[in-house]
């Protein structure tokens, strides 16, 4: 299967690639511009991530990200989509209060335009997951690191570092491919856990922030794009100096108009070119 000759990445392409051998791209957006940006780069997959929380509200945590914001967001970021596969995250407690909850919602996000979704939790989300599944809704897991259980956690660390912590990641990975998740997101595990995991699931997995053995990778994208010079975490590459490109380009617009340079006369139009409505032109 060649990817260029795809008009749209769904699930049972994602699995093929993995099993050709090819690794999974996988990027998040949380606006049509960018997500048409990312789609026409040749993304696989399209994340509207709960991380939009932080990087689009300010927020410290996921936590605050109602379900009604994933949805807005998703329907902004499908209108800029054509080939990519779009998923959308559950957002902190619109899948954990019950059972029905999850479902409503999980489907209002499909209704928005995800094609699949992604929700935090191991063993304890395996009934959901399997259901989500009958019911078609594609779902990818997320293990390790979960940030809506940063409370849990003190902090965003590394899990998985002991061997007792390490075979409950493993384990969860097991449970979650057997409860019918078509991949599984690894985030913040150290790179020999995350490798093991790869290596015993059949389900792609999609790395951030443990290391290079996984089926994919996931970056949010201010953060590939470097648009914070502030954040610098280990697991990130700056593919661009964003922040200083933006800088630089809005401080021009500010000297500019101070001068009077923008807008020029080529800028505007001169009263004789104007059609009015009801009026002839010259
Ligand atoms: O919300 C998010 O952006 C994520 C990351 C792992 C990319 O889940």
């Amino acid at each position: 299967m060649s990817p260029s000759t795809i008009d749209k990445i769904t699930v049972p392409h994602l699995i093929k690639m993995v099993q050709g051998g090819e690794k999974i791209t996988m990027l998040t957006a949380y606006d049509a511009t960018m997500a048409r940006l990312v789609d026409e780069a040749g993304m696989d997959i399209i994340l509207v991530g709960d991380s939009l929380g932080m990087v689009i509200q300010g927020h410290s945590n996921t936590l605050p990200v109602s379900i009604e914001e994933l949805i807005y967001h998703t329907r902004c970021v499908a209108a800029g989509i054509k080939k990519s596969h779009l998923m959308a995250d559950m957002p902190f407690m619109s899948y954990q209060a019950s059972y029905e909850e999850a479902v409503k919602n999980a489907g209002l996000l499909l209704k928005a335009g995800a094609e699949s979704v992604k929700l935090e939790g191991g063993e304890e989300m395996t009934d959901l997951v399997w259901y989500l599944t009958k019911i078609g809704i594609p779902v990818m897991g997320h293990i390790g690191l979960k940030p809506q259980s940063v409370h849990v956690m003190g902090g965003y660390k590394v899990q998985g570092k002991t061997k007792k912590e390490a075979q409950a990641v493993i384990e969860d990975a097991k449970m979650l491919e057997e409860a019918g998740v078509f991949s599984l997101l690894l985030e913040g595990i150290p790179i020999e856990v995350a490798e093991e995991i790869t290596r015993s699931v059949h389900v792609p997995t999609i790395g951030i922030g443990s290391g290079p053995y996984c089926s994919g990778q996931v970056l949010v994208v201010y953060d590939l794009l470097g648009a914070n010079s502030q954040f610098k975490p280990r697991f990130v590459k700056n593919y661009a100096d964003f922040h200083s490109f933006a800088q630089n380009a809005i401080g021009n617009y500010i000297q500019e108009v101070k001068k009077g340079i923008f807008p020029a006369e080529e800028h505007g139009v001169h009263q004789s070119l104007v059609m009015v409505r009801g009026e002839k032109k010259g």
